[in-house]
């Protein structure tokens, strides 16, 4: 069987965004895969570097989402990344083999560090050394359980490149050790926003929460995007430029009668915005209902992350058994200093 890894940062509850982006691919896929998903807490770190309650909170609202989205830890590991010390040490090693200039050249952590000038500086100019180099703390995530597939958001496949370069020299230099690694993109790996916006994201303030109430829904949708061109509520309109369609669409609810009312000018915004938010929480409810199960039984999702992060460790000790050899760094017999 093939081995998943993936993962999340946490730093806030789980978005459509995320959901349609990967999420929902890593519930279909961890029946036909080993699946480890991990809380990436020391990825947090990089940018939360002042906020360690803030991520540890967000570890069990993220774990919280995993658990109501459907990931089912009969056949998913959960784990914490902080708590796998062997995939630090992995990263210390990996550090010699990317150039500071290639980690500047990253695109996400480019675009990152331009929407974070209060902490890096205007132009950057502050960025730390951990910030830069996660991208090689997540090669070392993902090869350090040898991982095949990585079902992520169209954001981190520079990250994921950067993994399979590292592995390339990795295993050039130490000799064969790695797979490449490769990404899974969903049918969906970018979900536009409710005004519009390219991308669905907590710091644009446009996102959809699995968590979010009848209430904010209907808040949101309200405020959606529709065509300018439509004025009255009987002018023919072209959903292909309207959010609330798109909504639909990715919802898969009444896409064709919507479509012909539309563009017939029989059916009125309004109406068609209650729809969607409808349409939404009938989609949210299981996913919710999941959710307050888990909230009341936090006990579970405890023992859900040990269970997971003692898996993951498991394996990534056997990895590193592996990598030290190749290394020349296995010293003592057994690797003990007993
Ligand atoms: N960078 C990812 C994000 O921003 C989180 C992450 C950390 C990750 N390690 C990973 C994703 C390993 C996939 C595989 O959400």
């Amino acid at each position: 069987m093939k081995t998943i890894i993936t993962g999340d940062r946490p730093t806030g509850r789980l978005h459509l965004g995320h959901y349609f982006g990967s999420v929902k691919n890593r519930v279909d896929l961890q029946y036909d895969y080993d699946t480890y998903i991990l809380i990436a807490d020391v990825q947090a770190l990089t940018d939360n570097f002042e906020a360690p309650e803030k991520v540890r909170k967000n570890i069990y609202e993220l774990a919280l989402d995993y658990l109501a989205a459907g990931i089912d830890p009969k056949h998913s590991h959960i784990y914490i990344q902080s708590m796998i010390p062997e995939i630090a040490e992995l990263t210390i090693y990996y550090s010699n083999l990317v150039s500071v200039a290639r980690l500047y050249r990253n695109p996400t952590t480019k675009n990152e560090v331009n929407q974070k000038q209060e902490l890096f500086g205007e132009k950057g100019e502050g960025i730390t050394y951990g910030f830069l180099g996660y991208p090689v703390s997540q090669a070392a995530d993902i090869t350090g359980l040898d991982g095949d597939l990585v079902p992520v958001g169209e954001d981190q496949l520079p990250h994921i490149e950067q993994t399979r370069e590292i592995v390339r020299k990795f295993n050039h230099i130490y000799g064969e050790t790695f797979k490449e690694p490769e990404a899974y993109l969903s049918t969906t790996p970018r979900i536009k926003g409710l005004d519009g916006n390219d991308k669905m994201s907590k710091s644009l303030g446009n996102a959809i929460y699995l968590a979010d109430s009848e209430e904010e829904i209907t808040k949101k949708v309200m405020s959606a995007v529709t065509d300018p061109q439509k004025i009255k509520k009987d002018d023919p309109a072209n959903p292909d430029i309207c959010m609330v369609y798109y909504y639909h669409k990715l919802i898969n609810n009444n896409v064709d009668t919507i479509c012909a009312e539309c563009k017939a000018g029989s059916r009125g915004c309004v109406a068609c915005k209650r729809e969607l938010v409808k349409a939404l929480c009938d989609y949210l409810a299981p996913i919710q209902e999941r959710r307050h199960y888990y909230e009341e039984h936090m006990d579970e999702v405890e023992a859900i992350l040990k269970d997971g992060t003692k898996a993951a460790r498991k394996r990534a000790m056997e990895v590193m058994k592996r990598v030290r050899e190749h290394m020349k760094l296995d010293y003592f017999e057994n690797n003990s200093n007993e």
